[in-house]
């Protein structure tokens, strides 16, 4: 492909090392509740230190601190790789922050904004993190998909009502077709027509305000990838025995869940919102064909938007667009796609902030009131042939990889593998401290909102949401403070 650094996420890679955090817990018996729990140790006034805390509702009620400040939590390598594995990881993060250009590599259609790279999506507070914010630390910066060159090279897109410079980087899918069937396919934002390069190419942006005025349009925000080795390297059995655990206290809640697996081997899939992708090169493979457009090893071909055929004047170049190298010697030699998955899988996992006693107690109650029934605070992984340190490591993720039911006021009705359209996937909450948008589409960046929205027909967090609200003020609190220490 064609290859340009951009500088200006360029100082995103030089975030210092740091060794894992290692706070973690069982999960405990959700049935020792609300009055089990330590008196609280504040009422709640003094705090939101952390800077950008003016989330939430004001007043007199609990209040998200807002994303902690510096330093950046997130970023870098695991501890203890070789300088092989180390040239090789760097190497992958040089890729994820190259643009693509058209032809041979960029579209036909692609979501990413003006430098057609993963990391310009995945830079949030650090290179492999979410949506980019202008509002929080570490200010990286306005949504990439709503800015300058959207028509730059003459191209003539506009930009969709639902992409704003401060709001969240989103990709777009629809519900269904024109005729009722199906859909659940990602719809991209922008396409190549009209830039002088793409003469031949006749593509139109799909019907977004058409669609969204039908309401059969749902949003999905990038999850962040720290640590994302960690999780791959967890075995089924591991997630399967942690399903099972604490059966009576899950059952008194109404939790249920179940694993969502792959079509093709019938092992766990675990990357993604509803937990559809089985590894790191899968992923790495279809991002870069379904946000940039660059058809690779894993997706041979260019892509049409779902329901479609491309138009012969759009596939320009021989396909597929990215390779394996052999005529190069080094981490050359690997294809992007896997270039981009030994970079994500050597990323570290965020580093937790200070523990407080406000965090220690908000943690007690996190565990007593059951989010930790779903959000499980650590698994083991395998032993990995990979690296030392994706090894037998106790993985501090706040998640059991499964999908869970989330009741009508968070259902997107996409299908993916075994998730239906009300099930996701137990958001991992490492690195929350440093998150600006929250849930699948984004739609908060409040935490007390977050929480509520866990609330609504159906859902099986309906049970804990209840223990959340019979919760004392200060104690909502130290769980606030403690979500934002991670
Ligand atoms: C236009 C923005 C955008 C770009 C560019 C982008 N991504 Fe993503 N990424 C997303 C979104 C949105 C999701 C969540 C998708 C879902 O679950 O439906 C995601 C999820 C992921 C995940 C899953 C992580 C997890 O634990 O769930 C991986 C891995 C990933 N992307 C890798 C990449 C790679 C590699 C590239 C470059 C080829 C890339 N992404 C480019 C938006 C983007
Ligand atoms: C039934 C399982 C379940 C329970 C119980 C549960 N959660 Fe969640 N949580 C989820 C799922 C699934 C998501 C992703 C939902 C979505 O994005 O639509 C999520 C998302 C979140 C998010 C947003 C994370 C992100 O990456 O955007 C936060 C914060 C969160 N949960 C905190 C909590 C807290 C605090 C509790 C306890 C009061 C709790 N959860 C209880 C399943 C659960």
């Amino acid at each position: 492909m064609k290859h340009y650094a951009f500088s200006a996420f360029a100082r995103l890679l030089a975030v210092s090392l740091y060794a894992a955090a290692t706070v973690s817990g069982g999960v405990a018996n959700a049935q020792s509740v609300v009055r089990s729990l330590p008196p609280a140790t504040s009422d709640g006034s003094g705090r939101g230190g952390h800077g950008g805390g003016d989330n939430g509702g004001g007043g007199g009620g609990p209040q998200d601190p807002g994303p902690r400040g510096a330093p950046v939590s997130a970023g870098g390598f695991l501890p203890g790789l070789t300088s092989a594995q180390l040239s090789q990881a760097q190497d992958g993060a040089n890729r994820f922050v190259e643009t693509e250009t058209f032809p041979g590599g960029l579209g036909p259609s692609y979501n990413s904004g003006p430098f057609k790279a993963c990391g310009e999506c995945h830079a949030q507070p650090a290179l492999g993190g979410s949506s980019p914010s202008l509002a929080a630390y570490p200010f990286v910066g306005p949504n990439p998909q709503a800015t300058v060159d959207y028509n730059a090279d003459g191209a003539t897109n506009t930009v969709p009502s639902f992409i704003t410079p401060s709001g969240p980087v989103r990709e777009a899918r629809f519900v269904t077709f024109a005729n009722g069937t199906a859909d659940g396919g990602v719809h991209d934002l922008f396409t190549v027509t009209g830039r002088a390069d793409a003469p031949t190419c006749q593509l139109t942006q799909p019907p977004f305000a058409a669609q969204l005025a039908a309401g059969n349009v749902i949003f999905r925000i990038p999850t962040p990838v720290f640590g994302a080795g960690l999780i791959e390297n967890i075995d089924d059995a591991t997630i399967l025995a942690n399903q099972s655990a604490n059966a009576s206290a899950k059952a008194a809640l109404g939790i249920a869940g179940q694993p969502n697996r792959s079509g093709n081997d019938g092992t766990i899939t675990r990357f993604g919102w509803k937990a559809q992708n089985k590894s790191l090169v899968m992923f790495a493979g279809e991002a870069y064909v379904v946000e940039v457009g660059v058809s690779n090893e894993l997706f041979q071909t260019k892509r049409p938007a779902p329901g479609t055929t491309l138009p012969s004047g759009c596939k320009t170049t021989a396909t597929p667009d990215d390779t394996t190298n052999p005529q190069l010697t080094g981490p050359a030699v690997n294809s992007d796609v896997t270039a981009f998955a030994a970079f994500m899988r050597m990323l570290a996992p965020p580093a937790e902030g200070p523990s407080t006693a406000q965090t220690q107690q908000g943690q007690q109650v996190f565990t007593a009131i059951g989010c930790s029934l779903c959000h499980t605070p650590s698994m083991t992984t395998a032993a990995s042939s990979e690296a030392t340190a994706l090894s037998n490591v106790k993985v501090n993720l706040f998640s059991d990889l499964l999908v869970h039911d989330m009741g009508t006021g968070l259902a997107d009705g996409v299908s993916q593998g075994s998730a239906n359209g009300q099930q996701f996937r137990t958001a991992p909450l490492w690195g929350l401290g440093q998150r600006a948008f929250f849930l699948h589409d984004g739609r908060t960046s409040d935490l007390v909102d977050a929480i509520q929205q866990h609330s609504s027909s159906g859902s099986e967090a309906n049970g804990v949401i209840k223990n959340f609200n019979g919760l004392s003020q200060s104690q909502q609190q130290d769980l606030l403070d403690f979500l934002r220490s991670l």
